[in-house]
């Protein structure tokens, strides 16, 4: 199932169970177990008396009461004490024993808030990693919808080394929404995209721009298709295969298995089944990318497959370009790709498919 990294109040979360960033004596708080025992209402108290308290680490459930969500998962998590004293242990099995809760009662989604990362002083940075970590460790052998809650978001400093090499690689190709102003940058990245020779000028391929320097798309295909496909990879993909077709013939060249390629890709079991069964299926322009990523296609063969399902990634798109930086880089990391859309304000890929 996709995971999510999503800015709210997880009390409006509607999932199967949220967890709670709770305290030993489980009978509330500030912050998050404060909001959730508010938001709960008197009853999730009383059920909490019955608990006897929780160790930090550990987990425990009661029902949701007024919330969205059916269950509240519980969990202690560690205060920070300069990370010298089995802190991130204990940060990782609070995620751990969540999903282990949320298995056994049978929950197809989940709602993590960041554990530690408020009054109990975690690095909010290194909470958020853990967090991603675990998920993406859970999600190998289970199926699940996990959503990672962040409550505030400017609290958060990224990644740097990834967020400057993906600041500048926006400033550099992103023409945003004054496409006509950055003609040279649109024309330069087109090329890019269609991998044309840096010698080619912007009429020699064949390709116009219209006023708003916008491409033809009817000169697109013959450009793209003006470049040799002698790859075995755009040989399967320049087919005109039905979307469902053309992606198994890929995950067979590439040597995954179809769970492999859709876990990879961050999409639910049911949308791959939904893929493969549903003879009207037309992928979105997202699901195709999850899909690039998931066979780690270079830049030409991610155009290609965009181009076959009726797309092109676009310069004028800031989703498009980030994903385009990662293609690039050859970094097929969804969970990295999806923290880095999520700083950038963009949706998580895997999802909407
Ligand atoms: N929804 C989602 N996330 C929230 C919400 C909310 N309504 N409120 C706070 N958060 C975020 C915080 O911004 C932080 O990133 O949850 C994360 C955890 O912060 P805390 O709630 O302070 O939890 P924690 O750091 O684990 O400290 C637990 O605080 O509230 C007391 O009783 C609790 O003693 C326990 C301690």
């Amino acid at each position: 199932m996709p995971f999510q990294i999503i800015c709210n109040d997880i009390t409006k979360i509607e999932c199967d169970a949220i967890v709670n960033a709770a305290n030993k004596s489980l009978l509330g708080g500030g912050g998050v177990d404060g909001a959730i025992h508010r938001a709960a209402g008197r009853e999730l108290l009383e059920e909490c008396k019955t608990l006897g308290g929780c160790e930090t680490g550990d987990a425990k459930i009661t029902k949701g009461y007024k919330l969205p969500s059916k269950y509240i998962i519980h969990t202690v998590g560690p205060v920070w004490h300069g990370g010298r004293f089995g802190e991130e242990q204990l940060l990782r099995s609070c995620y751990r024993r969540s999903f282990e809760l949320a298995l056994q009662y049978n929950c197809e989604s989940i709602a993590f808030p960041l554990i530690s990362a408020g009054v109990y002083g975690y690095p909010k940075q290194e909470a958020f990693e853990i967090a991603l970590e675990e998920t993406k460790e859970f999600l190998k052998d289970n199926e699940m919808q996990v959503f990672i809650v962040v409550f505030d978001k400017n609290a958060f400093e990224f990644d740097s080394f990834l967020h400057d090499n993906v600041s500048s690689y926006i400033e550099d190709n992103y023409t945003g929404k004054d496409a006509s102003k950055n003609s040279d940058k649109f024309a330069a990245s087109f090329k890019r995209l269609y991998d044309l020779p840096s010698a080619v000028s912007r009429y020699d391929s064949g390709v116009q721009f219209d006023s708003e320097c916008r491409v033809m798309a009817s000169y697109a295909p013959s450009v793209s298709f003006c470049i040799s496909t002698n790859n075995k990879i755009r040989d399967l993909i320049v087919l005109d295969d039905a979307f469902a077709v053309k992606l198994l013939k890929l995950i067979d060249a590439k040597g995954m298995t179809d769970v492999e390629c859709y876990k990879k890709a961050n999409v639910s079991r049911q949308t791959w089944y939904k893929i493969m069964n549903d003879k009207e299926y037309k992928p979105s322009k997202a699901t195709v990318l999850c899909f690039a990523i998931a066979l780690e296609l270079n830049l030409r063969e991610t155009n290609l497959l965009l181009k076959s399902a009726g797309y092109a990634l676009s310069d004028s798109i800031l989703f498009d370009v980030i994903i385009e930086y990662f293609i690039s880089n050859g970094d097929y990391d969804i969970f990295v790709i999806n923290e880095t859309l999520f700083e950038f304000d963009q949706p998580c890929l895997g999802v909407l498919l």
